[in-house]
Order: structure tokens, then C-alpha cells, then sequence
């Protein structure tokens, strides 16, 4: 391998967390002794009860149980807020940045952020809200997002976040799944200059939910909102008679945090559960190395709360750690390419991390917009969500970095709660475009797609799998374990797969190449193929559907779809707008279709199944290379397709 190497500077190892010698040897300790090296990281966190026992772990088949400090119990709020107050009540805990650079900053004392999170959960317990019980959050990027996630936890209910851009439907649904008594929502939600309606919204979900669901609606840019008698509750109103002080459940370990749905390859998304104790040490755990954070440093992780992101390193991990965390409800590009880097100079941001969609997406405005803003106070960059491109990467360095910043290439997944690979910054030499090496108590292993054998070799690739637990592990799927142990522990027996392809280079890199199953990733968000095809066909129109992704400039992944009309429907240009609109309303905007294609037929097996190796070939304008299509059921509709595809270089 020729790949350029960027170690880590040497005053920059000397005082990180983790240099490469203290690295290895965790590393080592942590794999030796899974009980003593978690039995003891445990201890960053307050426990009410302390944990005996660390780790009890099964990826057996039939028998898939994930606990960590089973027997322990704790508070992830009161390990998030309380236990700080004492020596930083009124150090700022979260920064709180708007949509428009004309609305002032917000700082949130952790003091502040204990009465708002207690009044919070007041009002739920008024609503009736009790441990176990289940909250949907669809707010806006507002401090309000965090009281309430705190608030959650601090009475043991668990929350579900749906992203603000998911539609009515999808948020009924995710309602249903969980059955959630409350939904916590704003009047609106703005985001580059535009606003969302997210109580109305709110409104047309409940139409297709228990009438017992109540909705609780923050007050944000006071847009006008129809109401709706006992059932919708004033949020402002009622937070303002509660006391400021609520006292935090004591909560097992493993009582779940918090549901979030993500999409898979097959059905509908899935309910992902978090634990409280494991996931708590791991989002901590790897917030404070993988972005070598320190005590002072101000954190700003641009995700939104709607995804596991948001959870883990806006919220959890840098609140548990005591830190600044910096929340912004805008977009990179408004009201020009500068924000970002205005943001961080205003604030002085020690740790940016964001996802390479943004970065490409600012790459192409030029490097005026970053380099007038001063970026001193950067100490380490960091990516999510996708592969990151070397060119992407050599920007994010040369430009904004100036060279001297390290990168962080996290790679993860909903389902991990924190980072599984990634470099440790003071640690770990980069390679642009590799996630590198895992983090402590990780074990990659690459096994080959057919036989499912473990490559020992150094160098491999193949599919991307963990042998062994870590704790901050989903531990099921939301009312159907079965289609926990299905999804990740059936394809490869006694592993847990991540869906991921990867390639492992001489030195022991990781790369990840992609998923290898139905799934693609739209600017860094997961989207089921499966997902986009059923809204599509549930169009009258609409006869049959199959859908794709493909290289696409800014998103990394476009949806490209192949749609079938019913007999004598005209394809018009109108019929495509309509579809799009379509698609919006069922899923959101971030499953709108990026191109879609006519398609009279659908290359199929002689057993009925859509090869969609093809159809990925036609949407990558790769058709020279379709390989064997001796299977094919009609194979002149191949060359239909290919004759009409969207995606031409
Ligand atoms: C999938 C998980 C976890 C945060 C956001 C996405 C891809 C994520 C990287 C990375 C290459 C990455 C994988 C993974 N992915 N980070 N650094 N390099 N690929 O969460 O929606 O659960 O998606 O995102 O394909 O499986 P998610």
C-alpha cells in the first residue's frame, strides 16, 4: 500500500488521552479482560447501586441476550446534569445556536439545564407519563430537545426521536410501533430560512393514532397553530406552574433509554433499543478519546437529535462528560457557506464533527468561506456517516485543518450506540479515507461473503462483522426480538454482522466499501430500498417499483428509481413530479427519488426475483459490465432500460 500516512503530532500525543503505546496496550487489556477493563470504565459514570457483574453476553443462535452491569442501577440524567452541578452549575452546558445568525446565541447553565429538564419532567408526569412508558420527541434543533430527552430519562420513560423532516405518516407510524402515549412537538421547526409545520404535522399523524395520544407543544417561533381541546397541551403555559425540581428514578442498567428507528433492508424500520448503563459508559467512554476531549473544551457535533449522532455526541456523551456541547438548528449553506465556520469562531470550538456530505457539499462553494473565519480553537475534525473521498478528506485537512488538525473518521452505526473504528488522535496515524482501527473492546473480524469463514489474513475483504459484544450494543428490536436476531446474528452464526462491506489493508486498516445489503446512504442517512419501493407502489398509479442507489456528487448515494406504471398511464414528466411529492408526504423529503426511470418491464428471474445487480449497473451508467444474464426471465428489457436510463456521464 502507498496510501500517504498522517500520524499524530507529537505534542499533540503527549498530551491526548491516548498516545499509540497507551493505545495498544488498552487495546490489549481491553480484549485480555473484557470484565476488568469495562468493570472499571464503568466507574465514569454514577451509580446508585453498584454493578457486581460486567458483562453477560450471548451471540448464540436462539439465544441472542446482551446485559452489561446487570445487576447495577443509575440515573443517565442525573449522571448527565446532576452530579455536575456541585463543581460546574453554571459552567454552560449546552450552547444553544438558531437557524438565523440575527437570533442571539443561547448559553444554558447546567444549573439551567436541571431546572428546565426537572419542569419537563413535571409536565410529563402530569400528562401521566410514567418509568417505562414509551414518549415520541418531533422537535425542532432547540434546547427543548434535550430537556426532553433528559427528562425522559430522569422518570425512566424511554424516547423515541423522530427527525422533524419525517412526515406525518412516518411519524404515526413510529407512534403505533411504540406505542407512545405522548408526542412532544413544536409549532414549527425552521431550517435554512424555511419552516417546517411541525404541529400540524403533529396533527394529521394523530389522525391515524389512539385517541389517548396527547401532544405536548413547545412554543418556538410562534407560528400559528390550531388546537385542539384536551389533547393538546401548552407546553410554556404548563412549565411555568411546575416545580423546578424532580427527583431521577433509580433504573436498572439494561432498562432501556431510548427506541430509535432506522431503516433495514427488508419491511418497515425497525425500533432500535439502547440500554441506560452500557450505552451511557460507551458514549462517554468514546466522546472523551476519540475526540481526545478535555475538561473547558467547547463540543459541536452538527448532527440533528433525529439520529443516533445527535443522541450520542450532542447530547449523552459530552453531558455525561461535563461538557460545553454546542446545538444548532441550522444548515451548512444558510444564509451562506460561512456558517459553519462563523459558528465555530463565534463560539470557539475545540472538536467539530460533521459528515462528508456537508463537507463536499461546502467544498464546492470555495475556500473563501472558511478561510476568512478565524479557526484557531479547532483541535480535532471529525467525520460520520459515510466513506468519506480522499478529495473530501484532503479539503476538511488542507482548508480547514490547515494541516495541523487531526481527523477522526468515525465509523459506527444506530445500532452500535458509539464509535467502532476510528482513529484515536493522538494515537492513531490517518489514512484518508480509512476508519482505521477499533476502538477498545472492538473485534472486527472479516469474514468471506459465501462461506462465512473468518479471513485470518491481514489483508482481506469481505463483509464486516464484530465477534464479541460491546456495551454500548443495541439490545433489541422494539417488540420483536426475533427480528433482532434475524436481522444481525442469521446470515453469519455467532457474529454480529453489520451490514457493511470492508477491505483490510497490510497495516490492520479498516475501509469500509459499503453496504452489502438493500440499504443505501443518502448524505449520511441510512434509507431502505424496501422503504422508498412500498411508498412507490402504494401510488394508484403505480404498478410495480425497484429501487437504487448510485454515485451521486454531494449525497454520496442518489435513489434511483425504476418505476412500472398500471396499464395505459401516460409517464409524463407531471406523473414524475407527482410521484416525488408522493414519496415525501409517505416517507419525508430525504426519500425523494433523484431519478426516475420509466420502466415498461423489470429484469426478472425465471422465479419472478428483480436482479438488481443489473438495475445498480444501469443506475451507476456502468452497463458494460452487467455480468451474467443467462437467468433473466425477458432479457430485451434490459436493453430497454439501458436505452433510457437517467444517470449519463
Ligand atoms: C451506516 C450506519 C452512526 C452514525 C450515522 C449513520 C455508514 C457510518 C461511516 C464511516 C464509512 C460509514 C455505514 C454504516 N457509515 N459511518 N465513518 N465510514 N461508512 O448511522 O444511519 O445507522 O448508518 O452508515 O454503512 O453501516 P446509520
Amino acid at each position: 500500500m502507498t496510501d500517504k500516512m498522517y500520524p499524530p503530532a507529537a505534542d499533540f500525543a503527549a498530551n491526548a488521552h491516548a498516545d499509540k503505546a497507551s493505545y495498544e496496550k488498552m487495546y490489549a487489556e481491553s480484549l485480555a479482560d473484557p470484565d476488568a477493563f469495562w468493570g472499571e470504565q464503568g466507574k465514569r459514570i454514577d451509580w446508585m447501586k453498584p454493578y457486581t457483574k460486567v458483562k453477560n453476553t450471548s451471540f448464540e443462535p436462539g439465544n441472542i441476550d446482551i446485559r452489561w452491569y446487570e445487576d447495577g442501577t443509575m440515573n443517565v440524567a442525573a449522571n448527565c446534569i446532576d452530579r455536575h452541578l456541585a463543581e460546574r452549575g453554571d459552567q454552560t452546558a449546552i450552547i444553544w445556536e438558531a437557524d438565523s445568525p440575527d437570533t442571539p446565541a443561547r448559553h444554558i447553565s447546567y444549573k439551567e439545564l436541571h431546572d428546565n429538564t426537572c419542569r419537563m419532567a413535571n409536565v410529563l408526569k402530569d400528562l401521566g407519563v410514567k418509568k417505562g412508558h414509551r414518549v415520541i420527541l418531533y422537535l425542532p434543533m432547540i434546547p427543548e430537545a434535550a430537556y426532553a430527552m433528559l427528562a425522559c430519562a430522569r422518570l425512566g420513560a424511554v424516547h423515541s426521536i423522530v427527525f422533524a423532516g419525517f412526515s406525518p405518516d412516518a411519524l404515526a407510524n413510529r407512534i403505533n410501533d411504540c406505542d407512545a402515549r405522548v408526542v412532544i412537538t413544536a409549532d414549527e421547526a425552521p431550517r435554512g430560512g424555511r419552516v417546517t409545520a411541525l404541529k400540524s404535522n403533529t396533527d394529521a399523524a394523530l389522525l391515524h393514532c389512539k385517541d389517548s395520544v396527547k401532544m405536548l407543544v413547545v412554543k418556538h417561533t410562534g407560528g400559528q397553530t390550531t388546537w385542539t381541546q384536551d389533547r393538546d397541551y401548552d407546553y410554556n403555559a404548563l412549565a411555568a406552574e411546575v416545580s423546578a425540581d424532580c427527583p431521577a428514578e433509580e433504573m436498572n442498567a439494561e432498562d432501556p433509554l431510548f427506541i430509535l428507528y432506522t431503516s433495514g433492508s427488508t419491511g418497515k424500520p425497525k425500533g432500535v433499543v439502547h440500554s441506560s448503563g452500557g450505552y451511557l459508559v460507551y458514549a462517554a467512554m468514546t466522546h472523551q478519546y476519540t475526540f481526545d476531549y478535555h475538561d473547558g473544551d467547547v463540543f459541536w457535533c452538527t448532527a440533528d437529535v433525529g439520529w443516533v449522532t445527535g443522541h450520542s455526541y450532542i447530547v449523552y456523551g459530552p453531558l455525561a462528560n461535563g461538557a460545553t456541547t454546542l446545538m444548532f438548528e441550522g444548515v451548512p449553506t444558510y444564509p451562506d457557506a460561512s456558517r459553519f465556520w462563523q459558528v465555530c469562531e463565534k463560539h470557539k470550538v475545540n472538536q467539530f464533527y460533521t459528515a462528508p456530505t456537508a463537507i463536499r457539499a461546502l467544498m464546492a462553494y470555495g475556500e473563501d468561506f472558511v478561510t476568512k473565519c478565524d479557526l484557531s480553537d479547532i483541535k480535532v475534525l471529525g467525520t460520520v456517516g459515510e466513506p468519506i473521498n480522499p478529495e473530501a478528506w484532503n479539503w476538511y485537512n488542507d482548508v480547514v485543518g490547515k494541516g495541523t488538525k487531526p481527523i477522526v473518521d468515525t465509523w459506527w452505526q444506530t445500532e452500535t450506540g458509539g464509535h467502532l473504528m476510528t482513529p484515536l488522535p493522538g494515537a492513531t496515524a490517518t489514512k484518508p479515507g480509512s476508519c482505521t482501527l477499533p476502538f477498545f473492546g472492538i473485534t472486527p473480524v472479516m469474514l468471506d461473503a459465501t462461506s462465512g469463514e473468518e479471513i485470518t489474513t491481514t489483508e482481506a475483504e469481505g463483509v464486516l462483522c464484530m465477534r464479541d459484544s460491546w456495551p454500548g450494543q443495541m439490545r433489541t428490536v422494539y417488540g420483536d426480538h426475533e427480528r433482532f436476531e434475524k436481522t444481525y446474528f442469521s446470515d453469519y452464526k455467532g457474529y454480529y454482522f453489520t451490514g457493511d462491506g470492508a477491505r483490510r489493508d497490510s497495516d490492520g486498516y479498516y475501509w469500509i466499501t459499503g453496504r452489502v445489503d438493500d440499504v443505501i446512504n443518502v448524505s449520511g442517512h441510512r434509507m431502505g430500498t424496501a422503504e422508498v419501493e412500498s411508498a412507490l407502489v402504494a401510488h394508484a398509479k403505480v404498478a410495480e417499483a425497484a429501487v437504487v442507489g448510485y454515485p451521486h456528487d454531494i449525497k454520496g448515494q442518489g435513489i434511483y428509481a425504476y418505476v412500472t406504471l398500471m396499464n395505459g398511464v401516460d409517464p409524463t414528466d407531471e406523473l414524475r413530479k407527482e410521484l416525488e411529492k408522493w414519496v415525501r408526504t409517505e416517507i419525508g423529503p430525504i426519500a425523494k427519488p433523484d431519478l426516475i426511470q420509466w420502466a415498461p418491464g423489470l429484469p426478472k428471474t425465471r422465479s419472478g426475483k428483480i436482479m438488481r445487480r443489473i438495475l445498480r449497473k444501469i443506475a451507476e451508467d456502468d452497463f458494460g459490465a452487467l455480468g451474467d444474464t443467462s437467468t433473466l426471465a425477458e432479457p430485451a428489457v434490459v436493453d430497454d432500460l439501458i436505452a433510457n436510463r437517467m444517470n449519463r456521464s
